[in-house]
Parts: structure tokens; sequence; C-alpha cells
């Protein structure tokens, strides 16, 4: 795993861009392996500031994403499709027919991870963008998923619906379940990047980066990528 430190989340965010922009400029039809959550919101703004000034086309680019929450549809503003929309791709030329996302309220679960399971397949990931949960959770394989896992719907553990809950007006409207991506495939990714910002991801930071490899810290896996980038500021990566 390379590791790169900075010292705040800006300069992480400007450093997410530059390994982001290479895939996108080297690969004008690439497949982007996009995430939610506050951590990449910097990383986003310089992609809409950078369409803006420089004009860097997502006309051919495809976009999937890690999760969905279970029972959110995707014009709900706290479903994942609703914050891709509003904080990157509404701003930028890509087609939203190009920009793929679990359906949170598709009645029968076993037929969408099927679904997504194949969309996967067919579009291997040029880069996969993480976040990392402060319990070492990645997309939302929660601590003892498999690492052969593959699209699934899990319960969210206590610590995430609290983590998420800063989100929503109360921590009783913070869904219960979600589907989202296996560990195996995000895992099959040419090319992974995770950004780390604060102090309550330090210790997920370090059991990441020098725990051992075990799937009760699922971002542990990650040791065993070979093209595997983290990006961590000053106080996540603290304990390193
Ligand atoms: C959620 C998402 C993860 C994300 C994590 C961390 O659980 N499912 O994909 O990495 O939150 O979020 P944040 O970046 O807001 O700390």
């Amino acid at each position: 795993m390379k590791i790169i430190i900075t010292k705040d989340y800006e300069e992480l965010s400007a450093k997410a861009f530059e390994v982001m922009k290479e895939t996108v400029v080297s690969n004008p039809y690439a497949v982007l392996g996009l995430a939610t959550g506050t951590t990449p919101l910097g990383l986003y703004r310089y992609m809409i500031e950078d369409y803006n000034s420089h004009g860097t086309s997502y006309a051919h680019i495809r976009t999937v994403n890690l999760d969905e929450y279970k029972g959110l549809s995707k014009d709900h503003p706290q479903s994942y499709a609703y914050f891709m929309r509003e904080n990157l791709f509404r701003h930028l030329d890509i087609e939203a027919s190009n920009t793929y996302i679990e359906n949170g309220t598709a009645q029968d679960e076993q037929a969408e991870c099927g679904r997504y399971n194949k969309l996967l397949e067919e579009m291997p990931r040029d880069i996969q963008l993480l976040g990392l949960g402060s319990n070492g959770h990645i997309a939302f394989n929660e601590p003892n998923t498999p690492f052969g896992s593959a699209t699934h719907v899990v319960d969210l553990t206590e610590n995430t619906i609290k983590d998420n809950a800063r989100l929503f007006s109360d921590i009783s409207d913070v869904p219960k379940k979600a589907f989202t991506m296996g560990i195996k495939q995000i895992m099959r990714a040419k090319q992974i990047l995770i950004l780390a910002s604060s102090k309550n991801k330090a210790d997920a930071v370090y059991n990441m980066v020098h725990g051992k490899v075990t799937e009760e810290v699922p971002a542990s896996v990650l040791q065993l990528h070979p093209n595997c980038i983290l990006i961590a500021d000053r106080e996540a990566a603290s304990r390193l």
C-alpha cells in the first residue's frame, strides 16, 4: 500500500484529485468506482472546479457506486443516489444513464444483488474510491464480512448507524439496512484509492495498515491489493 500523509483535509482532497484526474485523462472511457460519505466531498469539489475551468470531460466516463440505503428511493435526500447527483454528477457533463448504483427500493433483494453483480462483472473498474468507517468498514462491509463476499444486504452496526446519524435529523431516521458491493468486488478494481480524514479514523487507519489481515477489520484486506493508495491527513495518520 502506498501511503500519502497530508497536512490537512484540503491537501488530502487535492492529492486525491490528482489521482482521479490522471485516471480520467489517461482513459476518457474509464469506469470509476465512487463512494459517498463526507470524506470524498473535497475531491468532488476539485473535480467540479476542474471541469468548470479546464473542461475535463466525463462524457464517456461510467461510474458505479459502492452502496445504497435499503428503503430509500433515488430521490430521497438521504439516499446515496441523491448525494451523488447533488454533489457531483449534475455539475459535470456525465450522462445520468452512465451512473450506476444499487436500487434501494428493490423489492426482491436477491434479484437486485444479482443485477448489480452482473453489472460489476461487465464493468471492471479502473479505479475504486473508498472512504473508511471508524470501525474499519469499507463501503457497508461491516466487521466480519467474508472477504469473498459479493453484493449483499447488510444489517448496519450500531456504531455505523451512530456515525451516520449526523447526516439525518434524528438517529431513528437512519436506515438499518443497506445494499453494498462486496469485498471481493472492491478488490477487483485495477487501482484503489482510500481516503481517511480526522482523528476518529486514526485507529481504523492503524489497523488497516499495520494490523493483521483479518475479516474483523474489513479494510485490512487492502494490504493484499497490488495497487492501493491511502491518502490520510495528519490526524487520521496520527497512529502510523
Ligand atoms: C458510510 C459509507 C462508507 C463511508 C463511511 C465513512 O458508512 N457507506 O462508504 O466510507 O460512511 O464516511 P465518512 O467519509 O463520512 O466518514
